[in-house]
């Protein structure tokens, strides 16, 4: 019965009906997701407008409410859960994520201070302990659990800063490639560094930074009187999937003092497999990582890390205290996450990494990424053998970037006709690529890191590539 009184407050019987009324349609949605168009759009753009409306005053069942979301505003949209989303930066979205967060919001507890929950912000700290432990940290590193990777950036600036710049920061000059996620600039803004101070550095052929064009710049920084003060690499770009020259960066920064930021929201989580930590060798050396679990573990959106190699500087950049917080610990196995993070309450974001850790172990996760960066070379040897397709950058881990270039056609045509070759690859609907631009050159790009993507699903990305490209040529 619903208490009319109180009727937020659900009785066990209304929270069960809501739960399992939500269930079956996550559970129709989730499991007809193989079967679901992959970017159609359309219908969401007629939709939208309908769908502003003033604040209700009385409320309405709930069962029309989920089949608005799930009939007409869920599947207009890009469909980043399904298996054929290669798109910019993948995940998926772990209903073992989901369960933990309706059990993290039900019990509402406050993991901010570890006095207000010991046992909960202990779970949070092994993540946190995992993750460094991935990124080869020693025992002293700690992290903070963000929303994403833009925060993770802006979070591993703000702490650089305040550890190794004065004050009056404005002369801090940052270093990042000119195939740098946006976030990177965007993060040194929010930190408040004048826009001009984030120098581009170029990258080589294979779109990683030049050693040699960042000391220059260094060097010219250092002779104009500016303070040259981090380093932010790129383990794993987003146009290209690039890693920068990470042991020469460390060698560099270590050199010129600088500090040495590695952004690995896309590619970090590949240190769990043999491969990645191959390719990633000298992350160990960073100052700071940012890792993006709702990429690289395929949690849904909302969480990503950064780690600090050296803790304590961490906590220094974020520790501040006032008269109505309970008390903080003083002990480093206790972690307080208020003093490690910019935020104070905040969801319980460790749960959604630690119950599927937990549930199928690591291994799991490991045998899912060496699935896609084998996915991705499989894709790369196919494209290559296709008349007329170019690769433009092989994967380094699971990203690559192609083209058609038809013999005889110009330069000057083949972005227009790459544009209308990705558009049939995506009408299909079966997978969804999306392009970037490499030094002038549109390229389409293939990004595998769903754990639903597997190599049936590779398959028809690349009969529809074929039949794509097929279709322009004889047109053309
Ligand atoms: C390399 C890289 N860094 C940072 C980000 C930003 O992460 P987020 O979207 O989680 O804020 C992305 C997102 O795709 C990325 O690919």
């Amino acid at each position: 019965m619903m208490d009319l009184d109180h009727p937020l407050e659900l009785s066990a019987s209304e929270m069960r009906s809501l739960v399992a009324a939500a269930l079956d349609r996550i559970v129709a949605h989730v499991e007809s997701l193989p079967r679901q168009t992959v970017s159609d759009t359309s219908a969401g753009f007629e939709l939208a407008p309908l769908l502003a409306e003033p604040m209700p005053e009385e409320g309405v069942e709930v069962d029309g409410l989920l089949d608005l979301l799930f009939d007409r505003a869920v599947p207009p949209s890009f469909n980043t859960a399904s298996p054929g989303y290669l798109a910019y930066i993948p995940g998926g979205g772990l209903f073992q994520s989901a369960v933990a967060d309706l059990i993290a919001d039900t019990t509402n507890r406050y993991t901010s201070v570890y006095a207000a929950a010991p046992a909960l912000a202990q779970l949070e700290a092994n993540v946190i302990a995992w993750f460094c432990q991935i990124a080869g940290y020693p025992p002293e590193a700690r992290g903070t659990l963000t929303t994403g990777g833009s925060l993770g950036n802006w979070t591993a600036l703000v702490t650089a800063r305040r550890e190794r710049l004065p004050e009056n920061f404005l002369s801090g000059v940052i270093y990042a490639s000119d195939q740098s996620h946006y976030s990177v600039a965007k993060g040194a803004i929010l930190a408040g560094f004048p826009e001009g101070n984030v120098r581009e550095v170029p990258t080589d052929d294979l779109f990683r930074m030049r050693i040699d064009a960042l000391e220059e710049r260094i060097e010219e920084d250092r002779q104009r009187g500016l303070t040259p003060f981090l380093i932010a690499a790129a383990a794993g770009t987003t146009n290209t999937g690039a890693v920068d020259p990470l042991p020469e960066l460390a060698d560099l920064a270590a050199r010129h003092g600088l500090w040495l930021h590695v952004d690995a929201a896309y590619g970090g989580f590949f240190l769990m497999t043999e491969e990645g930590r191959r390719i990633l060798r000298g992350i160990e050396r960073a100052d700071s990582i940012v890792l993006d679990p709702h990429k690289g573990l395929f949690l849904p959106y909302g969480t990503g890390a950064a780690l600090v190699r050296d803790g304590e500087a961490l906590r220094r950049a974020h520790s501040l205290t006032a008269d109505y917080m309970p008390g903080m610990q003083n002990d480093p196995d206790r972690v307080d996450f208020s003093q490690y993070s910019p935020e104070l309450s905040r969801p319980f974001r460790g749960l959604r990494v630690w119950l599927p850790f937990k549930m199928h172990g690591a291994g799991v996760f490991r045998r899912e990424l060496e699935e896609k960066l084998a996915l991705a070379r499989m894709a790369a040897d196919r494209l290559r053998g296709m008349e007329g397709i170019e690769i433009l950058a092989e994967p380094q881990l699971s990203l690559l970037a192609f083209r058609l270039a038809p013999a005889g056609v110009p330069e000057g045509e083949l972005n227009e006709l790459n544009h209308r070759f990705l558009d049939r690859v995506n009408a299909r609907q079966r997978v969804y690529l999306t392009p970037t631009r490499l030094r002038g050159k549109f390229a389409p790009r293939i990004c595998v890191l769903s754990f639903r993507t597997h190599r049936e699903r590779m398959e028809m990305a690349l009969e529809d590539i074929e039949a794509a490209r097929r279709e322009v040529l004889e047109n053309s």
